[in-house]
């Protein structure tokens, strides 16, 4: 394959848009008997490949919206949003740092590939006109490949920051194969719920080129493309690959039927649903939904509950100002309606290879996926101590409190306590210095993303390490925010 040639910023992408002509996904073949196709074997095969270069946007212009251009502007999420993150933006990477090791802390950075050196210097050069950028690209990608406009948002402001983004950090850690690998699965998974197909990845990749050899025309050349075309090569193979495998065992969604939905407080709703096929998860993880009221907006909401022997799935949803999915969800939804589920995902799941403690503490709805865990840890007839620590602002809004404390009663291995914080949950985690020690515990943080961050500072504070401190990431939650 000849290596890519570099053409002038100006003259527009240089990223053709020849769907097949630029990058043609590789079919994914069966492992031969014994050999275990590892991600890291699968991202060190992948090969870069060519581009055309037809097809000039106009100009730069601003977004086609379909349907209205309402912008939608981001928020963070109100206290007790649900924790929620697809599977988690590569933020492990970004909190290079911090990673809330949900596993183990991040290996000592080795020096960076050429390639990641090149994609880095890209980053820098862009970062301060990232909007254009991004705004060029969804207009390059929707001028270009009118047809995939209908599989995004009808108004795209809080997409852009997301695909884009993502991209971009996944590219700008492309050395860290093994974090990359995982979290580029669950998207490529959770990629089917869009609709979208291995021939879309050309078309992406070819406007990702196309506008940052516009932006960054001044240190752009042909080691660079060649590096992101490699790079995003590896990011796209790695999600066809697992939506193809995936493919294999699970539908794209679930449709789910609404069974029950019960008001907790005036702005907080647990709902149950009925999936129309069996719909297998870990107590822990979250789904991403979409209603029938607001097509292709997915927001994203943990379970309530470890998995039942009934199936039925449940949810807490608090309703927040200018939330659409969540005001819709507690305020609109009734028994019979029916919405839609992506896959679960996240790995805020409960590690039964050790007898380790668990120091749960959830502030608002993000008790729902503490409660699931307790649940869990009865289900696997453990012996194990779990310390609750139930925030909320308010006693009226300790809406769950009744449950939490019929499950102590159950269990005398369980301990609750109530916190009432004020400020906004920022607070809750410090009630745990009070408590303790924790040595032998895993700790679980779950409630808004500012309460998250507090929490992970605070336990790091009383000695727990990384890799027993487990949450979905922050950002999703921001991002997730409805
Ligand atoms: C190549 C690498 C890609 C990366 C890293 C990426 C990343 C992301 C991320 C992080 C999101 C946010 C929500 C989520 O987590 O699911 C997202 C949403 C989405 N992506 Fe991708 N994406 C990629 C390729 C594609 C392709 C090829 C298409 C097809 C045209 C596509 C279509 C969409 C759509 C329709 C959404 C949902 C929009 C929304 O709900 O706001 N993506 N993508």
């Amino acid at each position: 394959m000849d290596a890519p040639t570099t053409t002038s910023a100006d003259s527009g992408t240089s990223g053709g848009d020849g769907v097949g002509g630029w990058f043609t996904p590789r079919k994914k073949s069966p492992p031969t008997d014994g050999e275990q196709e590892t991600e890291g074997s699968r991202l060190a095969a992948l090969r870069p490949l060519g581009r055309s270069t037809e097809g000039e946007p106009a100009s730069g212009g601003d977004l086609p919206a379909a349907g209205g251009s309402a912008g939608i502007e981001e928020r963070l999420p109100d206290e007790g949003e649900p924790a929620s993150a697809e599977a988690p933006a590569p933020q492990a990477l970004l909190q290079q740092e911090r990673v809330p090791a949900q596993r183990s802390a991040p290996a000592p950075q080795a020096s960076a590939s050429p390639d990641a050196v090149l994609i880095r210097h890209t980053m820098a050069e862009i970062t301060p006109v990232a909007d254009k950028v991004t705004s060029y690209f969804y207009a390059l990608l929707f001028v270009r490949h009118p047809e995939l406009r209908p599989l995004f948002p009808p108004a795209m402001d809080t997409q852009r920051d997301r695909l884009l983004k993502a991209l971009l950090i996944a590219a700008e850690h492309i050395d860290n194969a093994p974090v990359l690998a995982d979290y580029l699965q669950n998207l490529g998974r959770g990629h089917r719920k869009y609709g979208t197909r291995p021939e879309h990845y050309p078309a992406v990749g070819e406007c990702l080129i196309g506008a940052l050899s516009r932006f960054a025309g001044a240190i752009w050349d042909e080691r660079t493309e060649a590096a992101w075309v490699r790079a995003y090569t590896t990011i796209s193979q790695v999600m066809i690959d697992a939506a193809a495998e995936d493919e294999l065992r699970s539908p794209p969604w679930w449709m789910a039927e609404v069974v029950s939905h019960e008001l907790r407080t005036p702005d907080v709703a647990v709902i149950t649903l009925r999936p129309d096929q069996p719909y297998p998860f870990l107590a822990g993880q979250y789904t991403s939904l979409e209603t029938p009221w607001w097509p292709r907006i997915w927001r994203h909401y943990s379970f309530a509950s470890a998995p039942r022997s009934d199936g039925l799935l449940s949810f807490h949803v608090k309703a927040i100002p200018a939330g659409w999915v969540s005001s819709a969800l507690v305020h609109r939804a009734r028994p019979g309606d029916v919405v839609r589920l992506g896959p679960p995902a996240g790995s805020m799941t409960v590690d039964h290879t050790t007898d380790n403690g668990l120091l749960c503490v959830g502030g608002g709805t993000g008790i729902a996926p503490i409660k699931a865990l307790v649940e869990d840890v009865a289900e696997h007839g453990e012996r194990r101590p779990v310390e609750v620590f139930y925030g909320a602002r308010a006693d009226h809004d300790l809406y769950d409190i009744d449950t939490l404390l019929r499950m102590k009663q159950s269990h005398s291995w369980l301990e609750v306590r109530t916190v009432v914080d004020r400020h906004g949950l920022l607070q809750l985690p410090d009630a745990v210095r009070e408590f303790g020690p924790w040595n032998e515990y895993d700790a679980y943080l779950s409630g808004p993303p500012g309460m998250i961050r507090s929490g992970v500072d605070t336990l790091r504070g009383i000695g727990i390490p990384w890799n027993r401190i487990r949450h979905d990431s922050v950002e999703e939650l921001v991002a997730a925010a409805d």
